[in-house]
């Protein structure tokens, strides 16, 4: 099992990074999980979290039948729409740094 919430330690003392992988299977493919991916790129450069949040893609996570792309965050699951990433970021992720 992996851990969504890294912590590492520098000088300026511990730094939480949030770990958040977008699912690029194909259902979530359908779903546009390509606008998703950019458009949380987007949202992290715009609030300048790049040393606090990290992205990646995934495969399938089992929730295909959910609506939205599967996108998971501290081993949370969340049905992230391609219009609705900003809504997203601001609830879940921009809480959480
Ligand atoms: S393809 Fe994304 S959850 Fe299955």
């Amino acid at each position: 099992m992996y851990r969504d919430i890294i912590k590492i330690t520098d000088r300026e003392g511990i730094i939480k990074v949030i770990k958040i992988s977008v699912c690029i299977g194909s259902a979530c493919h359908l779903k546009g999980s390509y606008n998703v991916i950019n458009g949380i790129q987007k949202e992290i450069e715009k609030n300048d979290l790049g040393d606090k949040v990290s992205i990646n893609g995934t495969f399938c996570t089992g929730n295909c039948g959910s609506k939205g792309v599967a996108v998971l965050v501290d081993n949370k699951y969340y049905g992230v729409e391609p219009a609705k990433v900003e809504d997203f970021f601001n609830d879940v992720i921009m809480k959480m740094v």
